[in-house]
């Protein structure tokens, strides 16, 4: 359960959430909009947003705003973001896009290293601008096991989710006050395009692999049950935190973990 006062301290503004068409971003979109927050739904099709935003009204959001944006473009995207809040102060931050193509060339590794990464730490950062002066907000970035692995090829999906855990750490020692809860969510394997796609371009996991443990509706509930009102990292797999915690405190250990 959300703690009562941190839950009108977050209604007192809006939520951003990224990546609000794909598969968990949408699950939780939806848990934010049975807490009836204001929301700002980003993603890239506008159609797809819109129709979000109704049936998130109808489940009970106190507003829904689509906002269709690629998250390659950083210049301008803070700016949009301010205003599709209405000018009202940032009290969620939920970074779900990810982009997972593994191009090797140097303009892929860019463009993948400015959505998973660039994009995300802009809008963090705006967030928790507003949250530190409100004295109340979350943050919650998705990341991911290949935070940890060191790939051969196609790097900018590894390295955005390695930069995020350690903005979100930096984010963590500047928050002294502790009023602001910055979390960082490793959610486990979820069936969804980025998940496929990720499969068919490492063809040696597909072997290996281990299967979803729950449905992204239930991994969303709880995300919001477990991880709201909190700062860290959140391992949603128990079968993952022991890996986690050993590549932490292990310095230079490569985990093989599609064998665990
Ligand atoms: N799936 C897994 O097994 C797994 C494992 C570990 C971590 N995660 C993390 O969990 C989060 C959710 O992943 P998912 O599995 O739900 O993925 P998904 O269903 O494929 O959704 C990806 C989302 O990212 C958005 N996106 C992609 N490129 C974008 C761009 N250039 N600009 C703006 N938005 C963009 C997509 O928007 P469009 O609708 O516009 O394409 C979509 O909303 C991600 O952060 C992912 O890294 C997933």
């Amino acid at each position: 359960m959300i703690d009562e006062a941190l839950m009108s301290d977050l209604c007192g503004g809006v939520a951003i959430i990224t990546g609000a068409t794909g598969t968990l971003g949408r699950e939780l979109a939806a848990e934010l909009a049975r807490l009836h927050l204001d929301l700002v739904l980003m993603g890239r099709d506008h159609r797809a947003l819109e129709q979000l935003a109704k049936k998130l009204s109808d489940l009970g959001a106190s507003s829904a705003t689509p906002l269709a944006w690629d998250l390659a473009d950083c210049a301008g995207l803070v700016d949009t973001v301010r205003q599709s809040a209405g000018q009202r102060p940032i009290s969620v931050m939920v970074h779900c896009a990810a982009a997972d193509h593994g191009g090797d060339d140097e303009a892929s590794l860019q463009r993948e290293l400015r959505i998973n990464l660039h994009a995300p730490e802009l809008l963090a950062d705006m967030a928790f601008g507003d949250m530190q002066a409100r004295g109340s907000g979350q943050i919650v970035l998705l990341s991911s096991n290949l935070a940890l692995l060191g790939e051969e090829r196609g790097t900018g999906y590894s390295r955005g989710k390695a930069g995020l855990e350690r903005i979100a750490r930096s984010m963590i020692a500047k928050n002294r006050q502790r009023k602001v809860h910055i979390l960082t969510v490793v959610p486990g394997l979820i069936d969804s395009p980025l998940f496929r796609a990720g499969l068919a371009r490492r063809p040696s996991w597909q072997r290996r692999f281990l299967k979803p443990r729950l449905t992204a509706a239930e991994l969303a509930h709880q995300i919001v049950e477990k991880g709201m009102g909190r700062s860290g990292l959140l391992v949603m797999d128990p079968r993952h935190r022991a890996l986690r915690w050993l590549a932490d405190i292990v310095p230079g250990w490569q985990p093989r973990w599609p064998r665990i």
